[in-house]
């Protein structure tokens, strides 16, 4: 892309196009200490007070930088590249990660090993990368102690805190309120469909494992869904329009949400999977209609739950798996409490989190 001139007019050029920049949109991104805070870069004035009839006295280029006088008197050098940057109005960060569809053939899982001075490390920024491919990694010897969990969610970014409180305990106990607090197998399903908005991602780190069972079950929606689009596209047209309602009750608390078991974006690609079938709620609609939406459902159901697309692997003491929640489905097979104890913590961080590490990350290590 490049930046030209013409009477006082600037514009830019990317081979194809060339279009004026409107001189208010170059008024308000001026430097400067008078105008631009140095450490934060946030503007120290309020471009909606500004006349809106600005325009430039003055414009020259020199070298990388733009150097303009607008008819407010205030003048400044511009760099280029930053003009450029904002142009190509691309996510350079998060959006170019491509995600890796897997099934039940995944193999050689890549972990990743917990040492000092971690978050601040490349290994973090690989480790996040990994993430956004696969919706999962498996980091192992983090330190058990003292619900390290949650510092390492504040490490990473914020524990997103609940009504069941920062963390939970998932281990078997007597008068369970959860199927999560049983021995019992839980089939593949995504945490708290019922909240507004839902945690984006979920932490499970393995404090005990004294049991030959109880092996995690993961599920990628992405594969499943867009395997659903291929083959059955009415079904999964119609999970990706009904909204149905979530509902979790308790005695302080009724939480709902409505949403579609298959939530797309603006531009149809996949935003995210809802699915536990003990919670959720049909509307009522047309006989005919609903005669679609469950065999659809079901058929999301048998996807979900076929052996094709599950993986299963044992979290050995001290190893914390970060998982999408917005993407994958999870799962745990049955165990057996005269074996021994089994004790995992969770938490709950949003994409705020990991976003913000990664692009942090992608700047000190320039990458
Ligand atoms: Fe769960």
């Amino acid at each position: 892309m490049k930046i030209e001139l013409n009477e006082n007019k600037v514009y830019f050029n990317n081979g194809s196009l060339k279009k004026e920049i409107h001189p208010f949109w170059l008024r308000e991104r001026v430097g400067g200490k008078e105008f631009l805070d140095k450490g934060t870069q946030q503007r120290l004035f309020d471009p909606t007070s500004l006349d809106n009839e600005i325009c430039i006295n003055k414009a020259k280029i020199n070298e990388n930088f733009l150097e303009i006088d607008f008819n407010d008197g205030v003048s400044s050098k511009i760099e280029i590249d930053k003009i450029a940057q904002e142009f190509s109005n691309e996510d350079t960060v998060i959006k170019p990660i491509t995600k890796i569809k897997w099934d039940s053939t995944l193999k050689d899982i890549k972990n990743f090993r917990y040492q000092d001075n971690f978050f601040e490390s490349k290994e973090m920024h690989d480790l996040l990368v990994s993430f956004y491919e696969y919706g999962f990694v498996v980091i192992k010897d983090i330190p058990t102690e003292d619900n390290f969990i949650v510092k390492f969610a504040n490490s990473i970014g914020s524990v997103r805190r609940t009504n069941f409180g920062e963390y939970f305990d998932v281990k078997s106990k007597p008068n369970p309120n959860d199927l999560a607090y049983t021995s019992l197998a839980l089939a593949p399903h995504t945490d708290n469909p019922y909240r507004n908005p839902v945690p984006c991602i979920q932490l499970l780190h393995c404090i005990v494992s004294e049991v030959s069972g109880g092996l995690s079950t993961l599920v990628d929606g992405y594969t499943v869904t867009e395997d659903l689009k291929n083959e059955n596209p009415d079904f999964y047209k119609i999970l990706s329009e009904v909204k149905v309602k979530f509902k979790f009750i308790d005695k302080d608390v009724v939480l709902e949400d409505w949403s579609e078991l298959i939530k797309l974006n603006d531009d149809e690609s996949l935003k995210q999977i809802r699915f536990s079938p003990r919670l959720d709620f049909v509307p009522i609609l047309e006989k005919e209609k609903l005669d679609l939406y469950y065999r659809a459902r079901k058929k999301l159901s048998e996807m979900y739950n076929s052996d094709k697309y599950k993986i299963e692997f044992k979290l050995e003491e001290k190893d914390l798996m970060m998982m999408d929640n917005y993407r994958l489905l999870h799962g745990r097979t049955a165990y057996k409490t005269s074996e021994g104890n089994r004790f995992l913590q969770g938490c709950y961080i949003d994409y705020d989190s990991t976003e913000g590490k990664l692009r942090h990350l992608k700047r000190k290590y320039n990458l």
